[in-house]
Parts: C-alpha cells; structure tokens; sequence
C-alpha cells in the first residue's frame, strides 16, 4: 500500500517554561486531556457546549450538528446570531474605552480606535450600505489596502447579513474582474490608493478597469475610500466616497439577525489547478472556529497586544485579523506597509514600539528577513514578546530555531499552526503552554479535531510513515461549499476513494513514533524516486540547514530508471553565485543532502537564484518550478505570481 517515506530526523525538544506556563489559559497536560477526552466521548456535547459558551445568540440552537445531507453539514442551525454584534456590542458593556485596533500606516503614523470607536464606524458604514439597497445575502467584494477601514467593511457586510468577498489588494483587474463575476456581487468597496513600501499603488483604476471588462453588470456601486488623495476618474453613475456615505448616517445600526448557517464571506483560492474555488464559510461554526483557537492556540488574554502580519486578503487575515480578534475583545495591530521597510528591522520595531506580546507571521517572512538582517532583532527591545506563531508552510527547523532563539529570545513558545483556507481556523497547533515542541512539527490536533494520517484507500497508516492528512468528523469551522460549485466541493474535499468520508486536506504529512504531525507538502507535490515515495519539505528542509542557505525548493523530473531525480532552486543568503563558484556550492550542497538525509535524496541538479517564484500569500510555486526543472514551456497562469520576473533566472541558471 502506497505510503510515503519520512525522512527527516529532528530531534530537539523544546519544553514550555514555568512562567509561560503558569500564567497560560491551558496550562496543565490534564486540562487539556480532559477536553481532548470530553470531544471524544461527546462530540456534539462538546462542540454543543463550546458554543454556547463563547458566542452570543439571539435566538439558541437546539441541534448541534445536521449531518443527513453529507459532506454539506449544518451545525447550530435553528440558532439566530450575528457575528458583528459578537464581536462589537459585546465588548461595549466592559471594554468600551478599550483600544480594539492599532493601526501603523507604512509612513509610521499611528491611529487607534477603541471598540466604541469601532462600533460607531461599523454602524455607520452599516447604515450607509442599506441606504444603497445593499440587503442581506446581496455579494460585496472588498479591494482594500490594510486598514481600519477594511475591517470596518467586513464588520459592516456582517452587521446587515451581506456576504463578503476580499479580493487582496495585489490583485489584478482580471482576478478581481473573475470574482466579481462569480458572486455577482452588487458593489465594490475599495480605496483610492495603497501605500507600500514608501510607493502608492492605484486601486480604483483597477475596479474600473475590472467593470469594463464586462459581464460585471451585478455591480451598482463603487464605494471609495479616500487613502491617499491621488486624482482617480470618478463615474458619477456608479461611484461614491466613502465619507459622503457615511456622513450623516447614525451611530447605531440594528444588527440582521441571521441564521447560524447563513453565509459570512466567500473567499477565493486559487489552488494549483484549474479556476480559483469560491470557498464559502459559515456565520456560527466559523466565528466558534476562530474564537477557541484564539483562546487555546494562541493563549490570548485581555492584557495582549495581538499582531497577525497577514493581509485581510488571505484566510488568516478573515479569522485572525478581522473576526478572532474582535470577538475575544482584543487589542490588535493592523500594519498597512511591508517587512522591509524603511528597513528590514520594520517588524521588530512594530513590536517593540506597542509592546506586542503575540507576533503570528509566515515562514516566508521569517526566512527573507533571516536573509535580510539575521542581527537586526538584537537591536529592538523584543521583550514583550509573550507568543510566537507560524503560518502558511511548513517551517523549517533551521527558521524555527532562528525565530526562537532571537525573536523569542529562547522565551517564548512558537505556535506552528497547520490549517487552511476551507478550515477556517487552526486545526494541529500546539497547545503553548502544555505541548513540549519540536521544531518543524505543528504537533498535535486541537480538541475536537479528528485529524488522522491513511494511505490511499483511507485506512490508518502506523506512527513513522507518511500518508494523506484527512479529518475523520465534521468540525464548525469547515467550508460549506464551494460557492456556485458544490459538487467540486464534494469532489476535491469528500472523495469517493476515500469512501466520501473523511475531509481529504490535500496535504501529505506524518506522526513520528511520539505521535506528532509533520506536514511534508501538498500531495501534488510527492516525488517517486526509486520506488520511494517523498514529501518536499524534508529535502528543503535538510538544504535550509545549510549554513550558506536562505531558501530552497525541489521538485521531481521523470528519469527513466528512477522514475524521479530531485531538482533543487536554491536561494543563498549571500548573493547568487555564478560559474564555478556555483558548481563548487553545488557539489557542497549535494553532499550535504547525501549526508544529511541519504543518497536517495541527494539533488541530480541544483539551480541558484535570487528568489523563489510565490504568490503573493508567499507560498512558493512548485508547478512553475517542475515545468523549469524539465524543460517544458510554462503554460500555467502566472498573474498570481509575486515576482514572475525570477522565472528567467532559474530557466538559465543551470550548474
Ligand atoms: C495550505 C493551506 C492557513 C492559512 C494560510 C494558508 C500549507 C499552512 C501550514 C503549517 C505546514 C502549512 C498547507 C495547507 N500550510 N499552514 N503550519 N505547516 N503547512 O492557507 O492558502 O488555504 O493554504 O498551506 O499545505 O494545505 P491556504
């Protein structure tokens, strides 16, 4: 039976510190036995109960879970709520001075709302929606730069039941355009401008141009708010300022009051083939989803300042950013500019400037800012800092430990979270304060999440061996469809090799002998050498920890009698060697693999460059490399690519 091979060793402990420890929300290995055991015993019970506890409902539930018409479940669904009440008037009776965000523009300037400042806006934007029409279900997209203002947005989609879709600011017109036309959405909310990076990059020219494409017809309005003051066409037809909207709009706006499975927001992922997927969540499962990762996961307290660097455009800045937070009545920083400027210190600045005490960010940043100034943490106070989280990709333990030692100054936990877009929260992420850690491992499934590793046929693979991840049972924050598409949900997501049951994540992973996770990359991705069957992470893993290394990544190209050789693109931290400087490196860094993690895993070509090909969440583009490894013409889609002009360097870099 096909399973695939681990082959990275690592075998650091890290175990929580007393002071973590004794202060944290989970913090002995029974509290959270004891939950892990109450879900097993009593799924519903459980979930039943953790959602009555955590959310606000207007009207309560009586059935926990509605599974007769699977994979599309139902969960609280005769319940009645609205999320923007649970995460705004809620926090009004004992937090309503309290500064719910923080805003640092990329200049620097600063700008804080308290969560009465918040609630007012929200109201007000709520207000000025339904005095365009805008009614419950209507489709809004979203095209802003990261703002108080997009948060306001979103609350205000929540607040009148509409249904959200962020499309992220570095998308083109031909993206957003698609998304328009695919949840034919009746107004588009955007800005003028963006600022990043010290530049201004246009946004509304950008929904203009989307609109003109046609068949966007849905759209009646273009609300706009004003970042920057940069002269944009205006169409008086369709267009409308932001602050004449809300101008004389009251301060309170009655919240919609929906029900549980009505839908909160649909947001786009492109996946690695075919047309970007509409991935549709709920209103209860998901805000229960985001609000008990907040509190196990992240061990967030009222005290906290909270920093998730992820864009409102990506899943992480929906349940992180714009939910999670506000639900749990915490204090958060919104940054609208990037890692690297005005220098590459910019994130250790934020956090020492507002006394951050939780910092959730990507391996991507991690790594380049490794790249870019592996001294530059020592220079800022970082001793706020209580929490480290990981998001997005498997870290490498080479940046695990770089992050530990000197952002977390060897205090703080790093919680390495595994979920995704269609999960809607965390779902295998170390409780901080009770799980020993081991760099590179996302551990353990949170309560109540089934998570499970088989071979191809969905029976249970043994602790040391490499499978397909899947999750066994329903949980609430799960998609519920795939909007206009439901059977493609069924398809991708309940395959009938599995026998439909388990929710298939496309992710390869494995337990080691202790039973923690180790994701090993996108199942697409696996590579066949010699019969043996191999996740990515592990060999990218073993080049990364190489000294003269920054970033790698390897794909497969077929070879007649292995069936696989490994290709690997490597990104020095110096600069990118040429001529024999590159072959001598490259001979290097052959050994090393063989060393490292054997022969078998040992690159038959090893190609420098500047930079990986990501999209812009920062996730690197096998598909793109394979084609380069093997010499075929790059047929794929390109638009999401961050940085399309490496495609050529790695094309000619051959040592
Ligand atoms: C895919 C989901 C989760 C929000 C941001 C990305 C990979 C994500 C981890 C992690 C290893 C990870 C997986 C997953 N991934 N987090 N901690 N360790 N891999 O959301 O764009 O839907 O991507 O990202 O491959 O399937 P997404």
């Amino acid at each position: 039976m096909a399973t695939i091979e681990s082959i990275l060793h690592e075998t650091r402990l890290f175990v929580p510190n007393n002071t973590f420890v004794s202060q944290a929300n989970l913090s002995s290995i029974e509290d959270y036995h004891s939950l892990c055991k109450e879900a097993e015993e009593d799924y519903l019970g459980f979930w039943g109960g953790l959602a009555r506890e955590y959310i606000q409902w207007h009207k309560p539930f009586t059935q926990v879970l509605d599974e007769s018409n699977h994979p599309f479940f139902k969960w609280f669904d005769d319940g009645e709520l609205n999320v923007s009440f649970n995460c705004l008037d809620r926090n009004l009776e004992a937090n309503s001075d309290k500064v719910a965000i923080i805003f640092e523009a990329d200049d620097g300037n600063v700008t804080k709302v308290t969560y009465r400042d918040l609630h007012i806006q929200v109201c007000q934007f709520a207000n000025g929606l339904r005095s365009l029409n805008i009614k419950k279900s209507d489709r809004l997209i979203i095209y802003m730069p990261m703002s108080i203002e997009v948060v306001v947005a979103m609350q205000a989609c929540a607040r009148i039941g509409a249904i959200h879709s962020v499309v992220f600011g570095g998308f083109s017109a031909k993206s957003l355009h698609d998304r328009i036309v695919d949840t034919a959405a009746v107004a588009v909310i955007t800005a003028d401008e963006q600022m990043r990076g010290g530049k201004g990059i246009l946004l509304k020219p950008l929904v203009d141009k989307a609109l003109d494409i046609g068949g966007a017809g849905s759209v009646r309005s273009v609300i706009i708010y004003r970042r920057t003051g940069t002269d944009i066409q205006w169409f008086n037809s369709r267009d409308i300022w932001w602050h004449e909207l809300i101008s004389d709009k009251p301060v309170y706006c009655e919240p919609e009051w929906v029900n549980a499975e009505h839908p909160l927001f649909i947001l786009y992922t492109s996946g690695s083939t075919g047309k970007p997927k509409g991935i549709q969540h709920s209103s209860a499962g998901y805000l229960l989803g985001a609000m008990v990762s907040m509190k196990w996961i992240f061990d967030h307290k009222l005290a906290d300042i909270f920093w998730c660097t992820a864009d409102v455009g990506w899943i992480t800045g929906h349940s992180y950013v714009a939910y999670g937070p506000l639900a749990m009545g915490a204090t958060q920083i919104v940054f609208e500019g990037v890692p690297t400027y005005p220098d590459a210190g910019r994130f250790w600045k934020i956090i020492q400037d507002h006394k951050v005490t939780i910092f959730y960010t990507a391996p991507t940043a991690i790594r380049s800012l490794i790249k870019l100034g592996p001294e530059l943490p020592k220079k800022y106070d970082l001793s706020s800092l209580r929490l480290l989280g990981s998001v997005g990709e498997p870290i490498n333990p080479e940046a695990w430990i770089w992050y530990y030692k000197v952002v977390g100054q060897s205090r703080c936990p790093i919680v390495d979270t595994w979920w995704q877009t269609e999960t809607g929260c965390h779902m295998i992420a170390p409780v901080p304060g009770v799980v020993p850690l081991k760099p590179g491992s996302c551990t353990f499934p949170l309560p109540g999440i089934m998570a499970d590793i088989v071979d191809e046929t969905g029976h249970e693979i043994e602790n040391g061996k490499g499978g397909f991840l899947v999750i066994k049972r329903p949980f609430p924050s799960l998609a519920r469809t795939i909007w206009g598409d439901p059977e493609r949900f069924k398809n991708t997501y309940f395959p009938n090799d599995l026998g439909g049951k388990y929710y298939l994540a496309g992710d390869s992973a494995n337990r080691d002998l202790d039973g923690y996770f180790w994701i090993m990359g996108r199942v697409d991705d696996v590579l066949n050498i010699s019969g043996h069957r191999l996740g990515t992470m592990e060999i990218e893993s073993a080049l990364v920890a190489n000294p003269l290394v920054a970033e790698a990544a390897v794909v497969g190209r077929p070879h007649e009698i292995k069936g696989e050789v490994v290709i690997a693109f490597v990104v020095l931290k110096g600069l990118c060697p040429q001529g024999d400087d590159a072959k001598r490196i490259a001979t290097e860094l052959r050994n090393w693999v063989s060393k490292e993690i054997g022969p078998i895993a040992k690159p038959e070509e090893i190609r420098f460059g500047n930079n990986l090909p990501k999209t812009r969440s920062g996730k690197i583009m096998r598909r793109l490399l394979r084609a380069i490894g093997r010499g075929e013409q790059i047929t794929q889609d390109v638009s999401t690519l961050e940085n399309p002009e490496i495609l050529e360097q790695l094309k000619q870099s051959i040592t």
